[in-house]
């Protein structure tokens, strides 16, 4: 009989694990924490910091085109607020997105003078993985609840609620 809870135990893990490697909704990421918030000012590294970055998530840059922009500049240049020679231009409508498509660092920054306002933010995208088997579904939960959606929240739950029931 403990062998048994064991393997059902062992099975709910399996299937946790792997719902929530194929499943997890890609997160837009408003920079900033705002509608409008990419402007001078802001604590950009205190908001990313924060956040959690995941392959296939997006980055929102709301801001008035009139007197702002974003680039996607290489770590020098964002260390040091050179707005020459960037390797993209996401400027399009105030209202922009960027697909987070690989897992590595990525840099932007405002040109136009405003980096040195603080206009510049590093993000730090990472390949998404599940969390190791064996970790209690109640874990699960309160670690990805804010990413995730109502239907895997109540998978989490009905599989908490099993453990319970054969422990
Ligand atoms: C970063 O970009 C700047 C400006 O284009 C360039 O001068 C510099 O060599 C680049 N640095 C790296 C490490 O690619
Ligand atoms: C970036 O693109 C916007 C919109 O096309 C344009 O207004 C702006 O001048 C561009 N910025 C640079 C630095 O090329
Ligand atoms: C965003 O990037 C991910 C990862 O490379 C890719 O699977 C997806 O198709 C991209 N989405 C768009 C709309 O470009």
């Amino acid at each position: 009989m403990e062998n048994f809870r064991k393997i059902v135990l062992w099975l709910i893990a399996v299937m946790m694990g792997t719902f929530l490697v194929e499943c997890r909704d890609s997160v837009l990421h408003r920079v900033g924490g705002g509608r409008y918030s990419w402007a001078p000012h802001i604590n950009f590294a205190e908001w990313s910091s924060h956040e959690q970055f995941y392959v296939g998530d997006w980055l929102y840059f709301g801001f008035d085109k009139h007197i702002y922009d974003v680039l996607e500049v290489n770590k020098t240049s964002y260390e040091n607020c050179i707005d020459k020679n960037f390797i993209k231009n996401i400027t399009q409508g105030g209202r922009d997105v960027f697909n987070l498509s690989n897992a590595k660092p990525y840099y932007f920054l405002s040109g136009r003078g405003h980096c040195s306002k603080g206009m510049k933010v590093a993000v730090y995208v990472r390949d998404y993985a599940a969390p190791p088997l064996g970790v209690a579904p109640f874990l699960v939960y309160n670690g990805f609840a804010s990413t995730t959606n109502s239907r895997l929240i109540q998978l989490v739950m009905l599989a908490t609620a099993l453990a319970w029931a054969f422990l």
